[in-house]
């Protein structure tokens, strides 16, 4: 999503450019990338297992060597703004399923006109984001090999688009007569029930089994498997997390549907995913705080939980207590229908009742998580993985499992100014708890440290622990951190606490299977954040929009990576730089610091996806700054590795809308350019749309792209006549092998890409 740009931190971290001239004059950047070489080396990461006695353990569960790809096998492909996805010469590209299609035969086909009734919770949801393919074992379990059956789990993010879930749009209204979401726009009438339980039940995740041909190849999804499922905002999961803190967290989490705090209801926002290397999926619950609402007159709760919601942006209380409800969609207000389970009553989080108990204040507190599902286990219970901490979750990129080693898993919390966190388990990694499910998860994810990273000035950084034996955060007077419950439930504020460096709003992340080294995207930035005074090292671009019209501060994002010092995924020291600065290809050379061509320019990175049959680092964008000249794409690279470029100051220009221009340099560390043979651009989706989500078959012959919201930001309102479509894919057939399900309106969807001479993706 393009809106979730919403800036709370007001901490007063640094930016950290005043450290940085500092490291660049003392020349300790070489020596410290000589030391981290010293100690690991790029051919010292384990691809095929650590040392000793388990090495043929791990041999045999993981794919061969990952090869080190010399080019690019295809034809970059031109910008464009057409209707269609487009993908080079010799691919082609199918529909999996779109949005509102039937999990099972005794669903009715979408009608894609909004006459559905309440049955979103046995269709595939809209939205589609983060996704994950599992193979199954003959014994049903998941298997680290390819095999003949398998699952994709696909998240379903957001609700801006529900407008089309309507027959005549959301018909309670918007200010304006817009259409309106969870960021705003909502007229403050009583909403219909129906049209609340569509926009509350697309969301969540799918499960569908794939259906596979004899080589392998994904043809479709069997409408009659048991494995096909949705996990919903509505489905109960259990609140799990560290012994020591669990019964803290659980007090936070009472409400009037569990007096107790174990169980909350659903998932919601579901933007990037994870895998497990036990084969579950983790789905990070993203913008979850817009979709409360306390009304006027209500009470707000205690002191420390609306300094927490205001930290989180929780609109009730970022706008007070007595401000009007124009904030999120009004999902409490129906009257027409029993409030079942308070399916309704609980995204009212006013403090109504004596205790917490009694209401949903502590609601928000529910959310935020990473959610860990068992996509082969139907009846499994998904569990909130609190120790993962609680933020803006976007993915879940776990390191290169090496056995008897601790597993560490990287996150970015994406707004404006937030920062980048690592778990690492407490548990050393055991192949034997392949196919472990959720138990395993037990194992590995409840018990672990929570870090945050800083980024010095002379390349390297360090990661923070989140713990109340921390005195940064013991003693933080802003807000007062009991316990480690605290501090996994209000994580931005320990964050805070330990002086973390506010980045420009990470995206999704990557490990490399060659190196082990952690990509991380930072999509963007706006000039309130990012001027030349207050840019940095790893933020280092202050400037305006090429064009003039679509952004200023950091408008077109930039990729950073790091390596964990002695390739541990323990360690809590790291080296970076900056791999790619997105880019208009005619804008100044001081912001094309990556000389990107008409081939590979790109802006707003966001969706991150390493394959490991070929390498190949696949990087998706959700732009808004590039659109008027070229749709959202999906672009291959091969990388280098952390230090391949060098130290590089950059000269900063930026224009207010006064007219009064700003100018600074900014000394900072860039990657190896990669030029137009190792960065190609791939495939260009619809009009309105992002690109994100990447899964692939073990082969690597098969690759799933999901396409979200195309169309989007295009008006409706009123009455059916009034929709003006920005797009009609993939009922248009554009650019795929046949059209797909009925015309009319947009809808999200999963590809399935293969190469017509039935070999791998990009090589
Ligand atoms: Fe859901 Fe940050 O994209
Ligand atoms: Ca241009
Ligand atoms: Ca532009």
């Amino acid at each position: 999503m393009s809106h979730h740009d919403i800036n709370c931190n007001e901490s007063n971290n640094e930016h950290f450019q005043t450290v940085l001239e500092k490291g660049l004059q003392s020349g300790h950047r070489r020596n410290m990338l000589r030391g981290f070489v010293g100690l690991t080396g790029a051919a010292a990461i384990p691809v095929m297992g650590g040392c000793g006695s388990s090495d043929d353990v791990v041999a045999a569960e993981l794919p061969a060597p990952v090869p080190k790809l010399a080019s690019l096998d295809f034809g970059a492909l031109s910008k464009s703004i057409q209707d269609q996805v487009q993908v080079p010469a010799g691919y082609s590209v199918r529909v999996l399923h779109a949005t509102g299609d039937p999990l099972s035969a005794s669903v009715a086909a979408y009608s894609n006109n909004g006459t559905e009734t309440d049955d979103w919770a046995g269709r595939v949801g809209d939205h589609h984001d983060g996704m994950e393919f599992f193979y199954i074992g003959t014994d049903g379990k998941y298997s680290a090999v390819a095999t003949s059956r398998a699952v994709l789990a696909v998240n379903h993010e957001s609700s801006a688009d529900a407008h089309f879930f309507h027959a005549k749009g959301q018909t309670s209204g918007g200010v304006n007569g817009k259409k309106f979401n969870q960021f705003g726009g909502w007229d403050g009438r009583t909403r219909p029930s129906l049209e609340v339980l569509k926009e509350i039940n697309h969301h969540g995740v799918s499960i569908v089994e794939v259906t596979l041909n004899a080589t392998g190849v994904p043809t479709g999804y069997s409408l009659s498997s048991t494995l096909n499922r949705r996990v919903t905002p509505q489905t109960v999961v259990d609140v799990k997390g560290p012994a020591s803190a669990i019964a803290s967290i659980r007090n936070k989490m009472v409400t009037k549907f569990d007096a107790n705090g174990a169980t909350a209801r659903g998932t919601l926002n579901n933007c990037g995913t994870g895998n497990t290397p036990w084969g579950t999926v983790l789905t990070c619950e993203e913008n979850w705080a817009f979709y409360f609402n306390m009304p006027p007159a209500s009470s707000a709760p205690d002191a420390a939980s609306v300094t927490s919601r205001r930290r989180y942006g929780v609109a009730s209380a970022a706008i007070a207590a007595t401000a009007a409800t124009t904030i999120s969609q009004g999902w409490y207000t129906p009257t027409d229908a029993p409030d079942t389970e308070f399916r309704f009553s609980r995204w009212n989080i006013a403090a109504s009742g004596a205790t917490g108990a009694d209401d949903f204040r502590n609601e928000p507190n529910t959310f935020g998580y990473n959610v860990e599902i068992d996509p082969l286990n139907p009846s499994s219970r998904p569990a909130k993985r609190t120790a993962m901490g609680r933020f803006a979750h976007e993915a879940a990129v776990n390191s290169i499992p090496e056995s008897g080693k601790p597993l560490a898993f990287y996150m970015g919390c994406d707004s404006r100014n937030e920062y980048i966190y690592k778990f690492v388990s407490t548990a050393n990694w055991d192949p034997a708890d392949i196919g472990g499910g959720i138990a395993a998860g037990d194992k590995y994810l409840n018990e672990g440290k929570l870090f945050v990273a800083k980024f010095n000035s002379d390349g390297t950084g360090q990661w923070l622990e989140l713990n109340t034996t921390n005195a940064a955060i013991s003693s933080y007077a802003p807000f007062k951190f009991n316990d480690l419950g605290d501090v996994l439930v209000h994580t931005r504020l320990a964050a805070d606490a330990v002086g973390a460096t506010k980045m420009d709003r990470p995206e999704w992340g990557a490990v490399n299977p060659v190196n082990g080294e952690v990509y991380m995207t930072l999509t963007n930035n706006s000039a309130t954040n990012r001027n030349p005074a207050t840019a940095d090292g790893a933020n280092p671009r202050s400037f305006n929009d090429t064009d003039g019209t679509r952004g200023s501060g950091n408008p077109n994002g930039h990729i950073i990576r790091f390596k964990e010092e002695g390739g541990s995924s323990a360690a809590v020291k790291f080296a970076w730089d900056i791999f790619l600065f997105g880019s208009e290809e005619d804008a100044a050379a001081s912001i094309n610091i990556s000389k990107l061509t008409e081939k590979n320019s790109f802006s707003s990175p966001d969706g991150l996806w390493f394959s490991k049959s070929t390498g190949i680092c696949w990087i998706q964008t959700d732009d808004g700054a590039f659109t008027d000249e070229t749709n959202c794409m999906l672009l291959a690279a091969i990388p280098g590795a952390v230090g391949d470029g060098g130290a590089q100051t950059i000269n900063n220009s930026l224009t207010a809308a006064s007219g009064t221009v700003a100018t600074g340099t900014t000394p900072t560390f860039v990657g190896a350019v990669l030029g137009d043979a190792r960065l190609k651009r791939f495939l260009v989706a619809p009009p309105g749309a992002e690109v994100t989500g990447m899964a692939e078959t073990a082969d690597g012959k098969t690759i799933f792209v999901n396409i979200q919201h195309p169309g989007e930001d295009t008006p409706a309102i009123g009455t059916a006549a009034n929709f003006t479509l920005g797009s009609t894919w993939p009922g248009n057939a554009g650019g795929i092998t046949a059209a797909y399900g009925p015309t009319g309106r947009p809808r999200s969807a999963t590809l399935i890409i293969t190469k017509n001479d039935g070999g791998r993706i990009g090589s």
